[in-house]
């Protein structure tokens, strides 16, 4: 167990207030705002909450783990299926050679500071961040070493968030991995992965053999990574276990096309260039001028748009951020972030890397096993080149969950979100308009029939019909169906979209088709 976490229960409390109120330094209204709105609603909950929340874990509710789920498919849908890709699912525990291989057990570390008084520790680049003088002075600390940030905490007189004085100590690193022990004997180190894609590269070789030793080949996997972040802030957006869904596309590195990017050399994206400016252009030219190291990664950048477009995030307010060289990973030859405005600033949701042939030719060297592939065409073994797609699941539900919100208007009394249907916790609700003269058993057996033709509905019957609409609205709910006196008679119901709460009356019978197309062509008015 990591030290800050195995202290007293009541210590531990008081490292967590400390950590929230850091947070609460860049957080502001809206954020708070959604936070709560997120957690009453079940759509979040704070993890092992009763004990006291340890900050940088939270848990899905019933809400959030359905659009969670939708969120992950809609990435297998376009990163895999598509694709015609492959996904596998790795163990989260690995041993230490491994990581020792990857280069993380050496480099993934961060800058910890120790307030000599209040023994409290934190992130000492985040506390520069904070300190309005060197601010003032354009100091930068991203990516800097250890002595040049005790420095600048001693020139600026950076004090302890907690005991507001200068009595911070100098900088170490401190690796972000959860390390723990494989079964009872000590010594047999193993870390938590701090990203999905190491057993990917870990089973290529044996993937790539079935499917008839073939470049290119593109492997992913959805799945948790844990990292011991010295101080986890603004909910999902920095948390200790989170989701990512990666890619690791594979090909020869002789060849860097992609033998679809003739269909989609004209597609415009915006970037944010190395030295900060904006510029819109198209994924030939980005090429072209330097931008994006190849088609691959273009083709790549370009499926990121599409999906970030399809759940609800407006163009104009994401785009794609070169990485400066002295900025990139260890592994990287070139990196290229999807960042989003957020109400926590631009986030980076999304990092792209020309990985190069580093992980596959150092877990070769380090297993003493050979993870090149022989190329029929050269004639000879070629250890493949990586582009990876590197997606938090977590950043992209906070996206949405802050592009879908809307807050109380005179149409609508109450917050709501105005999820795309395809993500929506549920496509349906049902309800009986009361609870006699049959209506609840039809209204149960029209949810029934929905759900087995597809669609996930709910049947709902506590409260007035416009309260449940309210309820509906209020976790994005995108239809509601109601049996009603005529739906005895008749078979028809009505059936209500969420935005403009405008509603038609359709035949049962041609329910299940009808939402399904709604669905698809995400139709949220009358
Ligand atoms: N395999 C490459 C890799 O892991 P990364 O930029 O460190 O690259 C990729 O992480 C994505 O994972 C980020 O863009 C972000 O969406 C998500 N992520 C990383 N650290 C996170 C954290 N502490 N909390 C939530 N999401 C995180």
């Amino acid at each position: 167990m990591n030290r800050y976490f195995c202290q007293t229960v009541a210590h531990t409390r008081v490292f967590i207030k400390t950590l929230h109120e850091n947070g609460a330094m860049a957080q502001n209204k809206k954020s708070d705002l959604l936070m709560d709105v997120a957690i009453r609603r079940c759509i979040l909950i704070p993890s092992s909450e009763i004990y006291g929340s340890p900050a940088g874990f939270y848990d899905y509710g019933p809400v959030g783990c359905q659009i969670k789920k939708k969120l992950e498919n809609l990435w297998r849908a376009e990163f895999l299926q598509k694709e015609g890709f492959h996904e596998i699912e790795t163990c989260l525990v690995l041993p230490e050679a491994v990581l020792k291989a990857s280069g993380h057990a050496a480099n993934f570390a961060d800058p910890l500071v120790t307030c000599t008084q209040c023994k409290n520790k934190f992130r000492a680049d985040h506390l520069i961040l904070a300190n309005k003088a060197a601010m003032a002075d354009g100091i930068k600390p991203e990516g800097m070493q250890p002595q040049a940030l005790s420095e600048i905490i001693k020139k600026y007189k950076v004090e302890c968030p907690d005991c507001a004085k200068p009595t911070l100590t100098d900088v170490n690193w401190f690796n972000m991995m959860f390390r723990t022990n494989i079964g009872p004997i000590d010594g047999n180190t193993a870390y938590f992965r701090p990203e999905t894609a190491q057993g990917i590269f870990l089973d290529f070789s044996r993937i790539i053999r079935n499917y008839g030793s073939k470049l290119p080949i593109g492997i992913g996997q959805v799945g948790r990574s844990a990292r011991n972040e010295i101080s986890p802030r603004q909910g999902l957006i920095r948390m200790r276990e989170f989701t990512q869904m990666e890619l690791e596309y594979f090909f020869n590195p002789k060849d860097q096309t992609h033998p679809k990017f003739g269909k989609i050399k004209d597609e415009k994206l915006r970037f944010l260039l190395e030295d900060g400016t904006p510029a819109e252009m198209t994924l030939e030219k980005s090429i072209e001028a330097g931008v994006v190291p190849n088609q691959i990664m273009a083709y790549f950048l370009y499926k990121q748009k599409l999906l970030y477009t399809a759940i609800g995030v407006p163009e104009n307010k994401f785009h794609f951020k070169k990485i400066p060289k002295n900025d990139t990973p260890h592994y990287s030859k070139g990196n290229i972030d999807l960042e989003v405005e957020t109400s926590h600033g631009l986030v980076e949701t999304i990092g792209t890397a020309y990985r190069t042939d580093y992980d596959l030719a150092s877990h070769s060297k380090c297993s003493k096993n050979d993870l090149s592939v022989f190329v029929e065409e050269d004639k000879q073994r070629v250890m493949p080149h990586v582009v990876e797609p590197s997606m938090g699941t977590d950043r992209m539900f906070w996206c949405v969950l802050e592009y879908c919100f809307r807050e109380k208007s005179p149409e609508k009394d109450w917050e709501w979100f105005a999820f795309p249907p395809a993500i929506a916790p549920y496509h349906a609700w049902v309800f009986p308009l009361f609870k006699k003269e049959g209506m609840d058993d039809k209204a149960r057996s029209v949810e029934e029939m929905l759900r087995e033709s597809g669609i996930s509905a709910s049947y709902q019957e506590s409260g007035s019909i416009g309260k449940r609409y309210a309820r509906a609205d209020e976790i994005g709910v995108p239809y509601c169906i109601t049996i009603d006196h005529d739906t005895l008679k008749d078979e028809t119901v009505t059936l209500r979209f969420r935005n403009d709460g405008k509603q038609i009356r359709l035949k049962v019978g041609e329910l299940a088709e009808k939402i399904a197309t709604f669905v698809k062509e995400g139709k949220v008015s009358a």
